[in-house]
């Protein structure tokens, strides 16, 4: 029997890297998975993975166009009937102009990263939640990012919005805490992803990703028990567990 056997989980960004992992890790532990992505091909490669007879769907989804986040989780609804788990993975480090001093920034390079980061999983939770909230049951994993915590991660718009996923995954953890659905942030290190191919690559500190895989966990956890609102922000330096791994230990949903 597999941890998520009867589960529907949502992934977003499951086209690639770590949401792809995530996707496969999920419907190989028996999740009805629904993947979103806004790369067809990488979406149809995932799918390609999947173990067989896995129960899935494939939306071409922009996670910050709100119209396109409400036609997902109604097609999820639609297919499965309910969302016990939704996985915030799509991510974007930049638009392509590399890491330039704050001095040099661009207007349209913070709108971009801030909408897809943090807005995009916004609206993911804004949908995806009241169908939770019906249930009184969901497990909510956000990808925020090492360089939310500390500087020198990711560039200034990339931690920015990093750092914004860690406080919304809190502020809706107090929010929906209350209806037994759990909110929680992951805070992968490097990882060889095709965000990161050109990073390990690259000569210097970064050639060492063992270094940064010593990831920093955080978690905002609310408590399942009505009235009993416990928070956990745990900024704390770990043996280099994978994101993925992580990723499931947290969607998990306890039994009632
Ligand atoms: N790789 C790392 O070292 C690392 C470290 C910390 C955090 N993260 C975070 O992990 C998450 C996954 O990154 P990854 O490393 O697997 O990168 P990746 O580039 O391999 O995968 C990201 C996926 O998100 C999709 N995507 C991008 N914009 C989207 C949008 N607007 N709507 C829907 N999908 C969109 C991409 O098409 C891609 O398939 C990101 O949120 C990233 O910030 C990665």
């Amino acid at each position: 029997m597999g941890r998520f056997d009867g589960r529907v989980a949502i992934v977003t960004g499951a086209g690639s890297g770590i949401g792809r992992a995530t996707a496969l890790r999920l419907a190989r532990e028996g999740a009805q998975v629904v993947m979103a992505d806004t790369s067809e091909t990488g979406l149809v490669e995932t799918g390609n993975l999947m173990p067989e007879r896995a129960e899935h769907l494939r939306r071409l989804v922009n996670v910050a166009n709100e119209a396109q986040v409400k036609n997902l989780v109604s097609d999820a609804i639609s297919a499965f009937g309910k969302i016990d788990i939704l996985c915030n993975i799509a991510g974007i480090a930049s638009t392509g102009k590399g890491h330039p001093p704050v001095t040099e920034n661009e207007r349209d390079e913070w709108d971009t990263v801030l909408s897809v980061n943090l807005i995009g999983t916004m609206l993911l939770i804004k949908h995806v939640a009241p169908h939770m909230q019906a249930r009184k049951l969901g497990s909510i994993v956000n990808t925020a990012s090492v360089a939310g915590i500390r500087s020198g991660a990711g560039g200034n718009a990339y931690s920015a919005s990093k750092a914004g996923v860690i406080n919304l995954t809190m502020t809706a953890a107090c929010d929906l805490g209350d209806h037994n659905i759990r909110v929680n942030a992951v805070c992968p290190g490097l990882v060889e992803t095709g965000m990161t191919k050109g990073c390990l690559i690259t000569p210097g500190p970064m050639k060492k990703p063992t270094s940064w895989a010593i990831a920093a966990n955080c978690a905002a956890m609310a408590s399942r028990k009505r009235l009993q609102r416990l928070f956990y922000f745990l900024p704390v330096t770990m043996p280099a567990i994978s994101p993925v791994r992580r990723c499931l230990w947290m969607a998990a949903i306890p039994p009632l």
